[in-house]
């Protein structure tokens, strides 16, 4: 009874923490999970982001790499290994806190070895552990994981509650979806609620609904029918994404900049380097960003309304 009691408490405090996943690099895991904390987080939501990479690609996404609130993942590790609470990076934006990844999380993997060995998959469960005390102070919290790390891909797995899948059209973004689907699978055993959120088509430059018909369907093998894929797509910017990483701002960020930016040739009269110009794109980028943000939060709300209704129900039968 008391066990059961704890999880309820654990299903709740997890309610709104989504991992973003595909065991393949480069198909917008870091970009998606930057730009949608950041862009809720503007509109006001109380946002977490934990990163699991040993790159910590979101330290250049949010711009904070090397700088004193860059702990390299220590805090990260220091919390599972003695299971507290975790400390995050307050304020990197307003309302967005961070959990800072780096190259202190290889000291995961050892350590989650001897774990799984001593008391098997129950031990991924820890990641959740830590989270929970704080998970209430967020309105949604997002982990952003690395590829092909099946340990720290499946800490993520065994603590959150809904999966963000993004994936390029290519055979290798929708081969590294399926192999999550597997591990998703597994992940069951010890995280039973956990869900697919949805799939998302990342740096794609095409409308074609044949492209989106064929990612669908790959979805839904992998998930054996079941296939819930955003309408939105992040379209392709390579300047407006080289511009982000290198300054450290996101898609959104850019755009306020783009709005104040003088035009072309005031600032070649004025002889400022033209090669310091934001890309006209951030903007259309923005709205992509914004769009899946909105869907993102319409999924969300949905499914807690149909929570709330079957409460009801058992309630009043
Ligand atoms: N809209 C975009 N169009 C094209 N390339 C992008 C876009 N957004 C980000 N990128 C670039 O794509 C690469 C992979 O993105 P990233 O988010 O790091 O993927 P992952 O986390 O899955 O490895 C990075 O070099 C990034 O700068
Ligand atoms: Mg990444």
């Amino acid at each position: 009874m008391a066990q059961h009691a704890e999880d309820l408490d654990r299903d709740e405090a997890l309610a709104r923490v989504i991992c973003v996943v595909n065991d393949k690099g480069g198909v917008g895991k870091t970009s998606i999970a930057a730009n949608i904390a950041g862009q809720l987080a503007a509109a006001n939501f109380q946002v977490l982001l934990l990163d699991l990479n040993r790159q910590a690609n979101l330290s250049d996404d949010l711009g904070f790499r090397g700088t004193g609130l860059d702990d390299q993942g220590r805090g990260l590790v220091q919390a599972i290994q003695f299971n507290q609470p975790l400390a995050p990076v307050r304020n990197i934006r307003p309302r967005l806190d961070v959990v800072c990844g780096g190259e202190d999380l290889e000291f995961l993997t050892p350590l989650m070895i001897t774990r799984v060995s001593s008391s098997g998959r129950d031990a991924y469960r820890i990641l959740g552990d830590v989270l929970m005390p704080i998970a209430d102070d967020y309105d949604i919290t997002i982990i952003d994981t690395p590829p092909e790390s099946t340990i720290l891909g499946d800490l993520a797995l065994g603590a959150a509650r809904w999966v963000l899948m993004p994936t390029r059209s290519d055979a290798g973004g929708l081969v590294g979806m399926s192999l999550v689907a597997k591990r998703f699978q597994a992940a069951r055993e010890i995280n039973p609620h956990i869900t697919l959120l949805g799939a998302v088509l990342f740096g794609t430059g095409t409308r074609s609904t044949g492209i989106h018909n064929e990612v669908r369907t790959r979805v839904a093998e992998a998930f054996g029918g079941h296939s819930p894929m955003f309408t939105t797509t992040i379209r392709y910017a390579e300047k407006t994404a080289q511009d982000a990483r290198r300054t450290g701002k996101l898609a959104h960020e850019l755009e306020s900049e783009l709005a104040s930016q003088p035009a072309w040739w005031e600032q070649l009269r004025t002889g400022k380097p033209a090669g310091a110009r934001v890309s006209a794109t951030a903007a259309s980028v923005s709205a992509d960003y914004r769009d899946l943000a909105a869907e993102i939060l319409d999924v969300l709300r949905q499914a807690e309304e149909a929570a709330l209704a079957e409460d009801d129900e058992r309630v009043s039968s």
